[in-house]
């Protein structure tokens, strides 16, 4: 086996920071999010996307998870702007990419056109309901989007987690260094706990190699904040991993908490980071009960192996079980709900802000530690 080719067969390159766009009189400030998409298109991360999707791939994605050429794609990548800003542009010519007044890439406008976000949301995100934050974004941000080719002409700040961000080709060239010929790609916005552990681990098993690969940009507010997570990420490494087998890098997105159709997403991204397996446990990208355990795995079926290009490694619902004396799943235990230590995210989250430590069966205390540690910084700045 050897590591994949990039969605669509190459990785795209829209980086050219000698990009004049003095002459560019137009300017759009975007959002957090839109910046964060602009990188990720420009560095090659969303390949074969060269831009912010127009109409007809938009439709396409959202009616049947593919671009109008038929390649895998769930989850559009939609640059919005409000009706007013509309006004202002026109198709046919270039405008400025900036935030917080800095300019970051350009965009030739290929088409500007109303997206209906009701029925993006229902396929999307399968609700509308604005307590989803995901959909809640998508109401909040513009009602007309605005397509074409971009340029990114400066790549933002990372902060905490520059070092550890590692861009699509340099994550090719670090495993093909490390001799890997296989590799598997771990999603997370949340310190990793000993069930995640138990999945990447029995994964491990059977690849060369562990990309840890937490999604650094926009998530909801309770999550935990990014730079602590990256402390957590690094203590438990140094304690519990073998260095040789694993790879950290950030992945600089917005969380979509899409469910099922951020699972396919996901993997088609870590595809192009050049991981040959991606995990999907329970409820991934999952947010409230909007989705089903298990979900998120079943969507895959309607794909062909050969059209992802990358192989699902599917969990189950993992936890320490004390009658087992080990970490076991839905699929390996056989005794009760008693034995098991399970705790929600909010409970866990509340009792790191209350400095309460969660038992060592269900993180390490090197994690723990950190996370109370950070949260307790945070609180005071
Ligand atoms: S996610 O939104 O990034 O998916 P999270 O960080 O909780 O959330 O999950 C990361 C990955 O681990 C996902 O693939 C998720 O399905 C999986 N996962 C999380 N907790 C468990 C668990 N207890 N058992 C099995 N899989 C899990």
């Amino acid at each position: 086996m050897s590591l994949p080719e990039p969605h669509g067969g190459k990785l795209i390159s829209a980086y050219n920071p000698q990009f004049d766009a003095a002459a560019i009189s137009k300017e759009i400030e975007i959002d957090a999010v839109a910046l964060s998409d602009l990188e990720l298109i420009g560095v090659g991360l969303f390949s074969p996307l060269e831009g912010f999707m127009g109409k007809a791939d938009y439709d396409s994605v959202v009616e049947h998870m593919r671009l109008q050429d038929g390649t895998v794609w769930s989850i559009p990548i939609a640059l919005p702007v409000t009706k007013e800003k509309a006004l202002e542009l026109s198709e046919g010519e270039s405008v400025k990419l900036s935030h917080n007044g800095v300019v970051y890439g350009v965009l030739a406008i290929s088409e500007l056109f109303m997206p209906d976000l009701a029925k993006e949301a229902r396929f999307v995100y399968r609700t509308e309901d604005l307590a989803h934050p995901g959909v809640a974004r998508l109401f909040a941000r513009g009602d007309v989007y605005v397509a074409g080719e971009i340029t990114l002409t400066k790549k933002p700040g990372h902060g905490d987690a520059q070092e550890a961000w590692l861009e699509p080709r340099k994550t090719r060239e670090v495993f093909r260094e490390k001799g890997w010929n296989t590799v598997v790609g771990f999603q997370t916005r949340n310190p990793v706990h000993r069930a995640h552990e138990y999945i990447q681990k029995a994964a491990l098993e059977t690849v060369d190699g562990l990309f840890l690969n937490p999604l650094v940009g926009e998530t909801k507010k309770d999550d935990i904040p990014a730079d602590i997570r990256l402390r957590s990420y690094h203590a438990l490494l140094e304690n519990y991993y073998p260095k040789d087998r694993v790879q950290l890098g950030v992945y600089p997105a917005a969380m979509r908490y899409a469910g099922p159709r951020e699972a396919v997403f996901h993997a088609i991204v870590r595809k192009n980071f050049g991981c040959s397996h991606f995990i999907v446990g329970r409820d991934h990208a999952g947010v409230g009960n909007y989705y089903g355990t298990y979900d998120a795995q079943h969507i895959f079926s309607q794909f062909s192996q050969e059209e992802l290009g990358i192989q699902l490694l599917f969990f189950e619902n993992s936890f320490y079980c004390h009658a087992c004396e080990g970490m076991a799943s839905e699929k390996t235990c056989p005794h009760g709900p008693e034995e098991r230590v399970v705790l929600s995210g909010t409970k866990v989250r509340e009792m790191l802000r209350n400095g309460e430590q969660p038992p060592s069966t269900f993180s390490r205390k090197e994690v723990i530690d950190v996370l109370i540690e950070g949260l307790k910084e945070h609180t005071h700045s």
